[in-house]
């Protein structure tokens, strides 16, 4: 049993945000009924927001505000992760809702934007604070950015940080893409300015990583080559693709996850510790992690990766086509919906230590989990023993019930004999705090300025040169398919095959007694 009490040690002080006018562009589309507006109404709920507050959806549906209004209604009872809506809470925001039919490529409609943004009810309140979210496919990133400053709405000299722009992934799709990208946004908005999002790290047990590697002295000075064999990082996901296809088709599981969700966990797992907290300290020390990775030869990377698609089966009760017969998915695709590769880092601390990544759709079970795998102890007092001493595990569970597991070897009671016992610590077992969604903490710090749990230029830049070179090794193999698995399964042999021949194996899915975790919330 484990029990926690809130430490104040280092928390981050609750940011101070002043009056903003957000204005989201591609307002009507999913992530903003899905994730921004449920995020927003959270926000008010906890008392985050300030009073003089506006959002201002732009986009080039031909909607009243009272449509907007009413859609944006809907979609928080459909996405909302808490229920009922408290509804003093919602008319408080709906008030500040607003809508701009505008065209993102037209540069006139910027300019009535800007004139817009002068005639809000609050405007003399906001003094040039507005935080601009780009919510629209990627193809339009540069050009909103770009039509924002041809209508003055972009940083002006002096005031560097009040006008935010948030851009969304996919950053590029390579290196020369996300470099053309970058360059162009930072034409227009200092690299200060800009919040490139990745929303794995506003995950709560993800921030936690941080505070759980150096807020306690028994673990970090494990931390290393000395005593950790390797490390496993999975994303597993039980959905296919379902209606994705033609953007999941040109992205794969390389793009579309290893790229970003598990370079972050990677980099934050393998960071050295920063000088301190601040949002600069915390992301140089992720980008010397990116820098420390030898890039692997092709033929390197062909033994040191796996790619893999789903083919036909049964999932969860339902039948599952194969990934090739989806909606918008090419009949020949060798895109893979699976990928799992291994790393290495070459710095004192990590060298001769691997680590292994894998995502992948239509699997098992959905979870997301870190796996550090300690040194076998010396056999030498258990040497009669016809089983090796297994190695200690620590598991990082980031979703779902989320917690930590410590795996460690114990005497049988009446026999001369070892075997593995568990400690579980849950994060629900937190009664009575609030667990807010990732778009929630990653809005909040925006509006605040905040930038740490924002990927820098050069973290997605070093990123995508790893992927990139991952992807040119694939490119050259001359297949017509890559393997299959069944749904249902943990991915493909192949990928069980590269731990085993190692002397490895994956960690196994959690049990269903780990989800449910000890019944206390
Ligand atoms: C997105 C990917 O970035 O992350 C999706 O595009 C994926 O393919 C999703 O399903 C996973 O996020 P989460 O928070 O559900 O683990």
């Amino acid at each position: 049993m484990v029990s926690s009490k809130t430490s104040r040690m280092a928390m981050a002080a609750v940011p101070k945000i002043n009056p903003t006018a957000v204005v989201i562009f591609g307002a009507t589309g999913d992530l903003t009924q899905r994730k921004i507006i449920p995020a927003f109404y959270h926000l008010r709920l906890h008392n985050r927001l300030p009073e003089h507050f506006a959002i201002i959806g732009f986009a080039r549906r031909p909607y009243s505000e009272k449509e907007f209004r009413i859609l944006l209604k809907q979609a928080l009872e459909d996405y909302s992760h808490t229920h009922p809506i408290d509804l003093a809470v919602w008319q408080w925001l709906e008030q500040k809702l607003f809508y701009l039919q505008g065209d993102l490529a037209n540069p006139e409609d910027y300019v009535k934007l800007a004139h817009f943004l002068e005639t809000l009810p609050d405007a003399k309140f906001y003094k040039g604070n507005f935080l601009y979210y780009l919510a629209t496919a990627p193809k339009y990133f540069a050009i909103v950015a770009e039509n924002l400053a041809k209508a003055g709405l972009n940083p002006k000299a002096g005031e560097l940080e009040n006008r935010r722009l948030i851009v969304e992934k996919p950053f590029g799709t390579d290196l020369n893409s996300a470099r053309e990208l970058n360059a162009i946004l930072q034409k227009y908005f200092p690299e200060k300015s800009i919040f490139r999002i990745d929303h794995y790290l506003g995950k709560e047990t993800v921030q936690n990583l941080l505070y759980f590697r150096f807020g306690n002295s028994i673990f970090e000075p494990l931390w290393d080559r000395k005593y950790i064999d390797h490390i496993q990082i999975t994303v597993a996901e039980t959905q296919t693709i379902g209606s994705r296809g033609e953007y999941y088709d040109s992205a794969g599981a390389s793009r579309d996850m290893l790229q970003n969700h598990l370079m972050q966990l990677f980099s934050l797992i393998a960071m050295e510790p920063p000088a301190s907290l601040e949002a600069e300290s915390i992301r140089d020390e992720k980008v010397k992690v990116l820098k420390s990775v030898p890039i692997p030869s092709a033929e390197e990377w062909l033994r040191n990766s796996v790619r893999a698609q789903y083919g036909p089966g049964i999932l969860g009760g339902k039948t599952v086509k194969a990934y090739r017969e989806e909606d918008k998915v090419s009949r020949k695709s060798l895109t893979e919906t699976y990928v799992c590769v291994k790393l290495e880092v070459d710095n004192w601390r990590w060298s001769g230590v691997p680590f292994y990544l894998r995502t992948g759709k239509a699997l098992a079970k959905q979870f997301s989990e870190i796996c550090i795998v300690f040194n076998r102890p010396p056999c030498v007092l258990f040497a009669n023993s016809t089983k090796k001493v297994a190695r200690n595990w620590l598991k990082i569970r980031i979703q779902p019930n989320e917690g930590i597991h410590l795996i460690f070897n114990t005497k049988v009671p009446n026999q001369p004999a070892l075997e593995e016992a568990k400690m579980d610590f849950y994060y629900r077992r937190y009664g009575g705090h609030y667990f807010p969604e990732a778009y929630e903490r990653l809005l909040l710090d925006a509006l605040a300025g905040e930038s740490t749990l924002f990927t820098r230029s050069d973290e997605v830049e070093y990123a995508w040169k790893i992927i990139d070179s991952l992807r040119n090794a694939w490119n050259e193999e001359d297949c017509d398919a890559i393997p299959l698995y069944a749904p249902g399964s943990m991915g493909p042999v192949e990928a069980d095959e590269l731990l085993r021949r190692e002397g490895r194996y994956w960690g196994p899915p959690p049990k269903e007694e780990e989800d449910i975790g000890d019944g206390e919330s």
